[in-house]
C-alpha cells in the first residue's frame, strides 16, 4: 500500500493565508517542492486536461509567469485575466465570478486589494481558489521563502530569522506564521507604527508551541537580527499604498538593511527579499547583490512551491509518490 503524504489532504480545499495549511501538510508540500525543483523542467502530464484560472487586479512579474510556466510542466493550462477585465466589485460580484470561473477552471488563483472579496470568492467556488496575494496574506511567497531556508540549511526547526521594515505588510504575516508552523522564531525590526499586534506575536507563539517558538518585536534594527540566521526585507509601500510613500519613507530609512546591519546577524545568515526590491531604501545594491543574498533562489523557488501546491490541491499525487 503507498503511503500519500499530508499534502495530499489538501485536495479540493483552498488556501488564502497560510493558516489554511496544516504544519505536517506546510512540511509535505515543502518536500515535493525539493522533488519538483529536482526533476527541473521534465515535461510532465499529471495536469493533463487541467485549467486554471488567473485574476490579478494588480501587477505581477513572479506569481503569474511562475503560475503559467508550473501549469506548462505538469501538462495543463493557464488563462491570466489583468485589471479592470476581472470587474469583480465593478461588474459583479465576488460570489457571480466565483460560480462562473469554477464552470471553466479546476482551480482559480486571485490576486486582489483587501482580503473579504477573496473570502467571498472562494466561499462560492466550487474548485480551490489560491490567494495569489492580498492585503492580509501572501501565502504562495512563504511557502517558496521556506522552501529556499530548508534547502540552505536542511532544515528549518530551530532557525531564527528576522523581518526588517514594514512588519504589518502581507508578506511579513504570511512569512512570519509559516516560520513559526515549521519551528522557526522570528523577531521584527519596525518602529512603533509598523510594528505587528502583541496578538498576532502572541498568535505565532501558539503556532510555534510544539518547538518553542519565539516571537518579539524590536524598534532597533540591530537587536532584531543580532545572530539570526535569516534576514529578510520588503519594499516599503505595498501596492495600493502609494498615498503612505512619503510617510513610510521618513518611519522606515533607518530600518534599510545594509552591510552594517548583515553584520549583526550570524557570520551565514541569508538575505531574502520578495521582490521587486527598490534598491538604496529598503537594502543596499551591495548587500542585495552580495553573496548572502539568495533573492533570485526565492523567486525561482516560486515555481517549485506553487507546482507542489496545485499538485496537491488538484490530484491525490499517486503520480508522484508511485
Ligand atoms: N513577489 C511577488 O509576488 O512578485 P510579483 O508581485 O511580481 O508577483
Amino acid at each position: 500500500m503507498i503511503t500519500l503524504p499530508a499534502a495530499a489532504r489538501l485536495r479540493g480545499r483552498n488556501v488564502l493565508t497560510v493558516s489554511d495549511l496544516g504544519s505536517d501538510e506546510l512540511a509535505s508540500l515543502l518536500a515535493l517542492g525539493t522533488t519538483l525543483k529536482e526533476r527541473g523542467r521534465e515535461q510532465m502530464t499529471l495536469l493533463r486536461g487541467k485549467t486554471l484560472v488567473m485574476l490579478f487586479e494588480k501587477p505581477s512579474l513572479r506569481t503569474r509567469v511562475s503560475f503559467e510556466a508550473g501549469m506548462t510542466q505538469l501538462g495543463g493550462h493557464a488563462i491570466a485575466v489583468n485589471g479592470s477585465d476581472v470587474g469583480i466589485g465593478t461588474r459583479e460580484t465576488p460570489e457571480d465570478a466565483a460560480r462562473v470561473l469554477s464552470r471553466y477552471g479546476d482551480a482559480i488563483v486571485y490576486r486582489t486589494h483587501a482580503h473579504e472579496p477573496l473570502v467571498r470568492f472562494a466561499g462560492a467556488a466550487t474548485v480551490p481558489t489560491i490567494n495569489a496575494l492580498s492585503e492580509a496574506a501572501h501565502p504562495c511567497q512563504a511557502i517558496a521563502d521556506l522552501l529556499t531556508i530548508r534547502e540552505r540549511f536542511g532544515t528549518l526547526q530551530g532557525l531564527r530569522i528576522a523581518f526588517v521594515g514594514d512588519a504589518r505588510n502581507n508578506v511579513a504575516i504570511s512569512l512570519a506564521e509559516a516560520a513559526a508552523l515549521c519551528g522557526m522564531s522570528i523577531t521584527f525590526a519596525a518602529p512603533v507604527t509598523h510594528r505587528p499586534s502583541d496578538a498576532f506575536l502572541a498568535r505565532l507563539v501558539k503556532l510555534g508551541a510544539p518547538h518553542g517558538v519565539t516571537a518579539r518585536a524590536f524598534t532597533s534594527p540591530i537587536r532584531a537580527v543580532r545572530d539570526v540566521d535569516v534576514v529578510y526585507t520588503d519594499v516599503w509601500t505595498s501596492m495600493g499604498d502609494e498615498q503612505f510613500v512619503e510617510r513610510n519613507l521618513a518611519a522606515l530609512r533607518p530600518y534599510q538593511v545594509d552591510s552594517a546591519l548583515m553584520g549583526a546577524a550570524a557570520n551565514h545568515a541569508l538575505f531574502m527579499h520578495c521582490l521587486p526590491a527598490h534598491r538604496g531604501e529598503e537594502v543596499t545594491a551591495e548587500v542585495m547583490d552580495g553573496a548572502q543574498s539568495v533573492v533570485f533562489d526565492q523567486a525561482e523557488n516560486r515555481l517549485h512551491a506553487q507546482k507542489a501546491l496545485l499538485l496537491a490541491l488538484l490530484t491525490d499525487l499517486r503520480g508522484l509518490t508511485d
